[in-house]
């Protein structure tokens, strides 16, 4: 080749390159995950830089903590589909500066033609595999009432175009995967070939890689319906045609009706005083706030402090506090709008005053119970969690899930999105655990229209009226003591945020009667004097993955993600 017909060559090979990587990474594929961020404005922590971005923007152009939390939201929906969704359900706090704080529940229920045995097989034992996965799996989703109530009610624009634009993009647009992501559809590639007898874009050949475009049009095409026409543009019309046409494909049991009558509900939060801190988290159907109320309680007047941090007499504690509130959970907690649930006894000095009695400070009490509860293995990041504050003080603080990674793994073809798994969480029988070892009783049975029993804690802590703490986490049965632990570690310990969700955890569920500990947390002799004290004890890599943002006396704020989840990022205006 002569020198012309080189260079000739040499700038159509870089053309062709340069047009190769474009079409591989959009514009938005820049994103660098940052832990820790300080403000004096506004601050938002969610799973997913790219739907931080979207809540900045929002907040930027006058929006408030709502119209924010929900533009994350639905931008979760595409970037972080694991667990953000509008195929599945979940709880905000929020407290708006100055009134009280407020509750919403936008969990999934059961479907109409849910029974109580609807997991057994003849002989009455759980078939495998038929909560957890496909189209009996899910609850009816409650996300998108959810997203568009709060916004409705609170947000500052309530302007559906401008919250929602943001994901629309990112769903038409597509971007760049995480390495993360990419290790996620990696994993669940064949149970989305199995599941789903289509194409469709999570399945693709051979690997995800980090840098891949993942682009959603149908997905794109749903999120613009609804930012047209509202709950509307899912509930019913074509989502609801394609929702409904997945079930008849697939023996699931949503119907028209379940979908039309689907309503969120404004609730009041639980709320408590823990050292000089005012506490709101979730009621019923969340567990969260009941059981952490009950062993935050337990543990007010106990010497945490001078037993010092994570020694064993104080791990003891907690770990006792833990095993009688859980036992509580299994044995009472349930949908309270269809069993009666004896709330304010649980919460009754008398009664947290008996379960502190019952605490031996030498031995490890017995988780005893009729069941067949194993050990679990814990499936971490499958819920998702965000936090924000904004310039106004309003704090939102809110928890979503599909339940498992990608729900049911079964996916709405037209519509283009995820449905969740949630209906594992209702008791499939008494004595049998769920995904995440728990086991519950009547209080907790599958009944048409009933709300199952969730974990998820979204909470606001309080201090002299202001914003001390906003904080939540997926994880399953350990979100409730990954914030109590969060707490611990900030009220009583005196760490900063960083280091109070740095810390390693434990963790103790009543069931399986064991202290469930990440690798390496607590010292040799700890863990020989727990174990002296009648404690058995487990290793896991990780549980819960809390996004917290604290609010110092001068009204700093310093947001945290989470080093357990690699795309968790905090970032403030
Ligand atoms: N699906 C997990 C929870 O709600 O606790």
């Amino acid at each position: 080749m002569t020198n012309d017909k080189h260079l000739i060559f040499l700038s159509f090979f870089l053309a062709f390159i340069l047009i190769v990587a474009c079409r591989q990474a959009p514009k938005n594929s820049q994103y660098i995950s940052q832990k820790v961020a300080t403000s004096d404005k506004a601050m938002v922590v969610a799973a997913h830089p790219l739907a931080v971005k979207v809540g900045l923007d929002i907040l930027a152009q006058g929006g408030n903590a709502i119209d924010a939390i929900v533009g994350v939201q639905f931008a979760l929906a595409v970037v972080y589909p694991r667990a953000g969704n509008i195929g599945g359900g979940g709880f905000m706090l929020y407290d708006e500066k100055g009134k009280q704080t407020t509750a919403l529940d936008f969990r999934e229920k059961a479907p109409f033609g849910a029974t109580k045995n609807m997991y057994l097989d003849s002989l009455g034992n759980p078939i495998t595999g038929l909560s957890t996965k496909g189209a009996l799996a899910s609850g009816v989703p409650g996300s998108v009432d959810g997203l568009l109530q709060a916004l409705e009610k609170y947000g500052k624009l309530k302007d559906r175009q401008l919250v929602m634009q943001g994901a629309i993009d990112l769903a038409s647009n597509g971007f760049a995967i995480s390495q993360n992501e990419a290790d996620r559809l990696n994993k669940y590639a064949s149970d989305f070939k199995t599941l789903n007898n289509f194409d469709f874009p999570f399945v693709k050949d051979g690997d995800w890689k980090k840098g891949d475009l993942l682009k959603q049009s149908l997905l794109a095409k749903t999120l613009q319906k609804i930012q047209d026409e509202g709950r509307k543009g899912f509930y019913e019309g074509d989502c609801a045609a394609a929702i409904i046409q997945t079930m008849a494909d697939n023996k699931g049991i949503i119907v028209q009706r379940d979908l039309t009558r689907y309503q969120a509900k404004w609730k009041t939060p639980i709320q408590f005083s823990f050292r000089g801190y005012d506490i709101s988290s979730m009621p019923l159907p969340s567990s969260g706030g009941i059981v952490l109320q009950q062993i935050l309680k337990i543990l007010e007047p106990l010497p945490l402090d001078s037993l010092g941090f994570q020694t064993a007499e104080s791990i003891h504690l907690i770990s006792e506090a833990e095993r009688s509130a859980y036992e509580n959970r299994a044995t009472y907690l349930g949908d309270s709008d269809f069993y009666n649930v004896p709330v304010e006894l649980l919460l009754s000095e008398e009664y947290i005053t008996s379960m502190r009695d019952g605490i031996d400070r030498e031995k490890a009490q017995k988780s005893n119970a009729e069941t067949v509860a194993p050990s679990q293995t814990l499936e971490s990041f499958q819920t998702t969690h965000t936090s924000i504050i904004d310039e106004q003080g309003n704090s939102a603080s809110l928890t979503t899930t599909l339940n498992s990674n990608y729900g049911s793994k079964l996916y709405v073809r037209e519509a283009g999105f995820f449905l969740n798994n949630e209906m594992d969480d209702f008791s499939v029988k008494p004595g049998v655990p769920n995904t995440y070892g728990l086991i519950g009783a009547k209080a907790n049975e599958i009944a048409p229209e009933k709300r199952m029993l969730s974990s998820m804690t979204p909470t606001i802590v309080k201090k002299d009226g202001e914003p001390y703490l906003v904080l939540g986490a997926p994880g399953g049965s350990t979100i409730i003591t990954a914030v109590l632990q969060v707490l611990l570690n900030k009220t009583v310990y005196g760490q900063n945020l960083e280091e109070a969700v740095n810390a390693c955890r434990t963790h103790h569920q009543w069931l399986p009667d064991r202290i469930l500990l990440e690798e390496g947390c607590l010292s040799v002799e700890a863990r020989n004097a727990l174990k002296a004290k009648g404690h058995q004890l487990e290793e896991t890599k990780y549980m819960a993955i809390i996004k917290a943002i604290h609010r110092d006396a001068d009204g700093r704020l310093t947001g945290v993600g989470d080093p357990r989840n690699p795309d968790d990022h905090a970032q403030g205006l």
